[in-house]
């Protein structure tokens, strides 16, 4: 087994928002290079199985869906929602055949918060449970998250990653007038701490050079976490008020990493004023995949690259992590995270 693997596995991804999978349809997604098909159940329950008939490979998410059950678009074999063969159309009626001994994985899924989560393991096996918890995402269970918006990066999840907890290229990539100005920059000094499967970087008073952070007054702090595979969670504290906003990254394939935006807050004029912040949230995206569209041009050449000094340390320290913990799942061995609490400095 390598010690290096672009895809872990033995946790959970975010699969889409909730309001993506509609009662009655079925959608087909690529997730760390596996076909899986989502829907839900008549009772509303989300199911996920791996998207290929197990005949001859179609993907189940191009056939039909009724009554809880699937049907292959191909040859007509028929599934219910936990992947067991519930009949093949074409078998003569005497045959002995046992269509129920044919299935097709069935993948843990999680919705909370108006969002889908599914657990990617090491193995296929029957049966198989979650060795983890679903990511926490702040919120207590009645809350929900409202979709900002979903981007598709030309990068692998390792870019993608890094460059979402990579402080240096805000000053150059963001510069928007309302949000913050190159000319007014500062020393910055973090701390940081280790989680279960990341860091965070500890609460603190959001910098004043952030015109963004400005708006929203009184006694501010937030803390921003990220964990492995690719989600950084920001909890913006606002007096008694709250704002979590959550940046998650699925891989797609080898080429292609999907980034989504949603975000909660239990201020009233946030929420009034949603249209314009979402807005606000699109244009940042859009801003990152401007400079992923040219960092994919790059890197066509192959070139050598380089993480240098305390700006780019999450990005050692995300390395570390993946490797160790990859490590672990190939030994069945406990991921012991290797971060220690300490302090970054960097100039944005
Ligand atoms: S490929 Fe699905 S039924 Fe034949
Ligand atoms: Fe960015």
């Amino acid at each position: 087994m390598t010690d290096q693997a672009l895809f872990l596995k033995n946790l959970w991804y975010f699969a889409f928002h909730s309001s993506h999978l509609k009662p009655g349809k079925l959608v087909g997604r690529e997730i760390v290079g596996e076909r899986i098909v989502f829907g839900r159940d008549s009772n509303g329950k989300v199911f996920a199985l791996r998207d290929n008939c197990p005949h001859r490979g179609v993907p189940l998410s191009h056939g039909w869906f009724k009554d809880d059950t699937l049907q292959c678009c191909y040859h007509g074999w028929m599934f219910n929602t936990q992947g067991v063969c519930t009949g093949i159309p074409a078998m003569p009626p005497d045959a002995t055949f046992d269509a129920s001994k044919i299935k097709v994985f069935q993948y843990p899924v999680e919705e909370k918060n108006d969002t889908i989560w599914v657990y990617v393991p090491e193995k296929k096996l029957p049966n198989t449970k979650p060795k983890e918890p679903a990511p926490n995402l702040l919120l207590a269970p009645d809350k929900k998250f409202k979709h900002v918006e979903t981007v598709i990066m030309p990068a692998d999840i390792d870019h993608s990653v890094i460059g979402l907890i990579d402080p240096a290229h805000v000053t150059f990539v963001h510069q928007s007038w309302y949000w913050r100005s190159a000319k007014k920059l500062k020393l910055k000094e973090k701390h940081f701490e280790p989680t279960a499967k990341g860091f965070k970087m500890v609460r603190h008073t959001p910098s004043s050079n952030s015109k963004g952070y400005g708006i929203l007054k009184g006694g501010t702090s937030t803390e921003i976490t990220f964990e492995i595979p690719g989600i950084r969670t920001e909890h913006i504290q606002v007096g008694n008020k709250e704002v979590v906003s959550i940046t998650v990254l699925t891989p797609i394939n080898d080429k292609q990493t999907e980034l989504t935006h949603i975000f909660y807050t239990s201020i009233g004029l946030a929420n009034l004023l949603w249209a314009p912040l979402k807005r606000l949230g699109k244009q940042f995206i859009g801003q990152d995949l401007g400079v992923f569209q040219k960092l994919n041009e790059g890197l066509q050449s192959n070139p050598t690259l380089s993480l240098i000094g305390e700006p780019d340390m999450q990005a050692r320290w995300y390395y570390e992590i993946k490797r160790l913990w990859h490590k672990a799942q190939q030994t069945d061995e406990p991921f012991v995270n290797p971060i220690k609490p300490q302090t970054l400095h960097w100039v944005t």
